[in-house]
């Protein structure tokens, strides 16, 4: 993978490490760190070798503490829209990704930073981690996809809170909300639990992973039927080489090896 300005990568046993690398300014995400996002999360869908990813930021005060201010202060009404656009297009591309993808969210996750953790498919936090949407003490509201998502994950009256008092919380509230699957002491600690998880997954079969992903976030498309995505696509897991091993490895008391075919 070809290096970038804003953002460290690091494949160790097919995960793709990702560190947001701002943090003098906090890992805040400006335009070009969107950009460099957008440009992995292509690759990481083209590469076989790349077989999870683990999203961070750098340094022990912030995971990000959301979009560049200095760049919104700077917005108009046309290129706005753009900018939520953008936004909303590039954290799509990570939720939708077939590859496991889980947030470490070490310390501040604002804003920006709170709607990119929300779109991977799993939060492990540090414990001093902070999140919130403080959008409103700007004078504007989440515009990548967090009223959306916000709301899903913790439901709409304590999303409502959040989002109009820009109130941050702590990762136990967090937890305790359904934001954040699992709290580690450390940044090592968190990421060797996310590690944990990503090694689990990645034994199981591949193509029902990625259909998984799929159903899950057909319940965030109001004109999908959730249920009809699920039964074709376990329908399609039917066609796979997997699924014959996987059934007849349980019936012949062994265990499977997946191809992700
Ligand atoms: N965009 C741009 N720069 C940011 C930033 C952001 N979202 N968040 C922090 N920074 C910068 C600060 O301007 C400061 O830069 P400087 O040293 O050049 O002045 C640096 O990061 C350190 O931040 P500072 O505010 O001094 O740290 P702190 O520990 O006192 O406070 C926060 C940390 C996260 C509480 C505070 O920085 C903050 O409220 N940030 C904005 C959060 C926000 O509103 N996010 C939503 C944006 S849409």
């Amino acid at each position: 993978m070809a290096d970038f300005k804003n953002i460290l990568t690091d494949v160790k046993n097919g995960v793709l490490h990702l560190t947001v690398n701002r943090e003098d300014k906090m890992n805040a995400l400006n335009f070009e760190t969107l950009d460099e996002l957008r440009a992995i999360f292509e690759e990481v869908s083209d590469t076989k070798e790349i077989k999870a990813v683990i999203i961070t930021g750098s340094g022990e005060k912030a995971f990000i503490a959301g979009a560049d201010i200095s760049e919104i202060a700077t917005l108009n009404e046309v290129n706005a829209r753009k900018f939520s656009e953008n936004g909303q297009e590039i954290f799509s591309m990570i939720e939708n990704c077939h590859k496991p993808v889980i947030a470490v969210t070490n310390g501040y996750t604002l804003g920006g930073g709170c709607e990119l953790a929300m779109a991977c498919h799993m939060r492990i936090a540090t414990a001093n981690a902070k999140f919130g949407q403080p959008e409103v003490n700007l004078g504007i509201i989440p515009g990548y996809g967090g009223t959306q998502r916000l709301t899903i994950l913790i439901g709409r009256g304590k999303a409502n809170e959040l989002m109009m008092t820009g109130d941050m919380i702590g990762a136990e509230e967090a937890k305790s909300l359904g934001l954040v699957n699992h709290i580690l002491p450390t940044k090592d600690e968190a990421l060797e639990k996310a590690e944990e998880i990503i090694a689990k997954i990645l034994s199981k079969a591949p193509l029902a992973i990625g259909m998984i992903i799929d159903c899950v976030n057909s319940a965030y498309v109001p004109d999908e039927n959730g249920f009809q995505t699920e039964a074709n696509s376990f329908a399609r897991c039917v066609k796979s080489g997997d699924y014959k091993e996987g059934t007849s490895a349980f019936l012949e008391k062994r265990q499977p090896h997946f191809k992700g075919e």
